[in-house]
């Protein structure tokens, strides 16, 4: 029998308006508080001229709290003008990394709550209306919070995101992830299978499985086993009606025999893989206690490519971690331009304070950061450019998802992630056809229509 708390069933309507930084997972997240709070009568609203407003916050980027603290000076003038009526809650990595400090410095501010204990939220709402005073929840509580959430109840359209694994263990020196999210945890395969089932039925083709490290997935099976993440795409993908499947972020120490084979033995995963690396150098990998070197990588391309020789790579890459030399950039150049990426993401090495690379006496100055990082941006731009361009002249199936930027036009998403542009205005979203590529810009592809149409 479900508990009903009372506050469960206020039907006061009241405004929310959440905004989002950072991750998939903070989007993932930011959702699900919505979830939460619906049941309190909270409705989303799109401005910060609301009855609550939660900043849910990410601490991998620079200057994270000062963004913080400059939105929450903001919010502070709306929250003046509506005389004071408005609850104001910090929630995910740097409300999780900063905690009482946050109210030190905004005492208007009524919640933190760290990004393990937001199923809480309503009850640390009922605690600041009755007490009056501000709360503060940056436990990791024993209990998974996914667990002891409401079933999603907005639909998220024909591409949806689903978590099924949080944390790390793997602590890698530059890293705030295990500081923040805590240790790794796996939702059990029937949770999650249900969740997915529920987003099917709610008009989702796509689902991308999502996790800071995602492929160290290993949660109790169906059969009372463990199973690991290839088990568990195996079971989604007899879902009816999904035709999709992808999952991320994914550490190169977890990427299993099977999970590679899953990609020639699924039919539904798709020919993509974000494969973060970091490094080209060994010894940069080392002093980021990453726990693999740049030959496990290149094995698993090698062997990737084998089960799936279409597969799209995909990766992130620091650039002035402490103690990189010119040679060390020169190997991660050289494994750039041996990989091919179809998409990457690179950044400047950035202190995070409690990590053990910011404590090294050798870092490296901002402007040999700065000219690394475009000589390695050049070069991934134009191997992106060159993937879709490569594309031009193919066929394939797109996921249409809606209008296109402009009128008569409908967008989707190819089987490599890419945004696919048609000029046809009568798709339903949702539906999956087979496309000619016909141009290729450097972050979307152009396509028109086949004439014979799959079954949507
Ligand atoms: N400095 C720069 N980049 C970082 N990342 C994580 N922490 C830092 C940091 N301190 C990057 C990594 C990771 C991605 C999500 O963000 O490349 O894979
Ligand atoms: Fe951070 Fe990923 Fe390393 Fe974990 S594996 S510490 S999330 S970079």
């Amino acid at each position: 029998m479900t508990e009903t708390s009372p506050i469960a069933t206020a039907q006061i309507l009241r405004t929310l308006h959440i905004v989002t930084w950072g991750c998939q997972m903070n989007v993932y997240d930011s959702a699900r508080m919505a979830d939460v709070l619906r049941p309190l009568g909270y409705r989303a609203v799109d401005t910060p001229d609301a009855d609550m407003v939660i900043l849910n916050t990410c601490h991998i980027r620079e200057r994270a709290s000062e963004k913080l603290f400059s939105e929450l000076g903001r919010l502070r003038a709306v929250k003046d003008a509506r005389g004071g009526a408005m609850t104001i809650a910090v929630a995910g990595c740097v409300a999780q990394a900063e905690g009482a400090e946050i109210l030190a410095r905004a005492p208007y501010v009524d919640v933190v709550v760290g990004s393990q204990a937001y199923h809480r939220l309503p009850a640390l709402i009922a605690e600041v209306e009755a007490k009056r005073r501000a709360v503060v929840d940056t436990d990791f509580p024993a209990e998974q919070k996914f667990d002891h959430l409401p079933a999603q109840q907005a639909s998220q359209g024909p591409i949806a995101f689903l978590a099924i694994q949080e944390g790390c263990d793997k602590f890698c020196t530059f890293c705030v992830v295990p500081y923040t999210r805590g240790a790794e945890q796996s939702r059990p395969a029937a949770a999650i299978l249900a969740e997915a089932k529920r987003l099917v039925a709610g008009g989702a083709r796509e689902i991308a499985l999502l996790g800071q490290n995602v492929n160290a997935w290993h949660g109790d099976g169906l059969d009372g086993r463990t199973w690991p993440l290839a088990r568990l795409l195996a079971e989604l993908a007899d879902i009816p009606g999904l035709a999709r499947l992808r999952y991320t972020t994914s550490h190169p120490r977890d990427m299993d025999a099977a999970l590679i084979a899953a990609h020639h033995d699924n039919p539904k995963l798709m020919p993509f893989l974000h494969l973060p690396v970091q490094s080209g150098s060994d010894a940069i990998l080392q002093a980021m206690n990453r726990r693999h070197g740049v030959d496990l990588f290149r094995r698993i391309v090698a062997d990737l490519r084998a089960a799936r020789p279409d597969i799209a790579l995909s990766s992130d890459f620091i650039v002035g971690f402490p103690g990189e030399t010119d040679a060390d950039f020169a190997a991660t150049m050289h494994l750039v331009r041996e990989t091919g990426f179809a998409l990457a993401y690179s950044f400047k090495y950035s202190p995070r304070p409690g990590t053990p690379a910011a404590e090294s006496p050798d870092q490296v100055p901002e402007s040999l950061k700065n000219s690394r990082l475009q000589e390695l941006q050049a070069v991934l731009r134009e191997q992106q450019h060159d993937f879709n361009r490569a594309q031009i002249g193919r066929r394939f199936d797109v996921l249409f998802t809606g209008p296109g930027r402009h009128p008569g036009q409908m967008a989707g998403r190819s089987p490599y992630l890419q945004p696919v542009i048609v000029n046809t205005a009568s798709l339903v979203p949702g539906t999956i056809h087979p496309v000619t590529i016909a141009s290729a810009n450097p972050n979307s592809l152009m396509a028109t229509l086949n004439q014979e149409q799959i079954a949507a």
